[in-house]
């Protein structure tokens, strides 16, 4: 391993703010404590929360200057003496920087506590996987952790085609639910492809009516995407013990269907993989890991930029980009 250099470039705020308060420029290379490791980062992906963080949305400890960026892949550059089982020049990955006060992914060096940081499988996609990090670890998470599906079940997905949602639609096909979602019909191949069994036009006038129809036995599953969920009208499509699932749309405030909840055991959760601790990321870590190996999750990538251009990554996020973008820090090798 050459001499680590004093400086890195990266991509940072010095304060909460929109888009122009990105900035790409140098930092000092941190230094990693005794459970930390220090990775050389290669690729970072720009994830629809990181613009939250950024802008002050998502309120959480940000020392400025901030590197932002949850997710990267890259080698082990060195290791504390408490980072057990990771040794410099091994391929890494990690998906919790950037928030809860620690510092981000999009820059040459990244300091990540031993508990949050994961071998990549050599078999492994790295572009693929570092566009995957993000969703598909929460749509893990949201399954299972959180939604406690089981295998047999009928889900539904709300936003099929989108990032998060196909990564649903995979891995709960993959666990032998029988999967539904909404999604314009343009998609409707790459929502079949991912495993959903029917897709249902998000504007048709009642998607609930049709998701019925094809559920007359109920929904024991729904997981919520797309910020633009008609709450009353999917508890009524709830199987005894069904569970909705919100994993967007902050700013709805839709009436609770009191009745026909409790009169049917059905439950509304809420989840954010922000709060997710690190014994839950390695949980969905480990899953990961071996599909990541087999390529077996789908991924959209919109494109793969240079760390110049991560303020131009974020306002295309902000502007509603379909498929994720992964800016390239630095080249693959030692
Ligand atoms: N809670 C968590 O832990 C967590 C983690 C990751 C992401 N998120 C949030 O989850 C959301 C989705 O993220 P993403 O990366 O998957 O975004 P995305 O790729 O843009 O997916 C959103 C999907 O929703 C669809 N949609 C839009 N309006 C709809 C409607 N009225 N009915 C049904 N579907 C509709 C979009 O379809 P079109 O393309 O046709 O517009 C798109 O496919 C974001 O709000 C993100 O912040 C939450």
């Amino acid at each position: 391993m050459d001499r680590l250099p004093a400086r890195m470039r990266a991509a940072y705020v010095t304060g909460l703010g929109p888009v122009e308060a990105v900035t790409v420029g140098e930092l000092p290379v941190p230094a990693p404590g005794p459970t930390d490791v220090l990775v050389r980062v290669e690729l970072a992906a720009v994830d629809p929360v990181d613009l939250l963080v950024r802008s002050g949305a998502y309120p959480t400890p940000t020392p400025f200057p901030f590197v932002l960026g949850r997710d990267l892949v890259g080698t082990v550059a060195l290791a504390g003496p408490g980072a057990a089982g990771f040794a410099p020049g091994d391929r890494v990955w990690c998906n919790s920087l950037g928030h809860g006060g620690r510092q981000g992914a999009c820059a040459e060096y990244a300091v990540v506590a031993a508990e949050r940081l994961y071998h990549l499988p050599a078999a492994a996609d790295p572009v693929a996987s570092v566009a995957l990090l993000h969703p598909a670890a929460t749509a893990w998470l949201a399954l299972f952790r959180h939604g406690g599906l089981r295998p047999t079940e009928t889900v539904a997905v709300g936003g099929g085609a989108g990032n998060v949602g196909v990564a649903l639609t995979r891995l709960a096909s993959l666990a032998g639910a029988r999967v539904l979602v909404t999604a314009r019909p343009a998609d409707a191949a790459w929502c079949r492809s991912a495993g959903a069994a029917e897709v249902v036009d998000y504007r048709d006038p009642d998607p609930a009516g049709r998701l019925r129809a094809l559920a007359p036995g109920g929904v024991d599953l729904y997981a919520d995407t797309s910020g633009h969920l008609d709450l009353p009208a999917t508890v009524d499509l709830l199987a005894d013990r069904g569970r909705v699932v919100l994993l967007a749309g902050g700013g709805q405030r839709p009436t609770l269907p009191v009745g026909p909840l409790y009169t049917h055991d059905r439950r509304i959760l809420g989840f954010a993989i922000s709060n997710a601790p690190a014994g839950e990321l390695a949980g969905a870590a480990a899953a990961l890991n071996r599909l990541l190996a087999a390529r077996a999750l789908p991924v959209r990538v919109h494109g793969v930029w240079p760390l110049e251009r991560a303020g131009e990554a974020h306002r295309a996020v902000e502007e509603g980009v379909r498929g994720r973008i992964v800016l390239r820090v630095a080249e693959p090798g030692p």
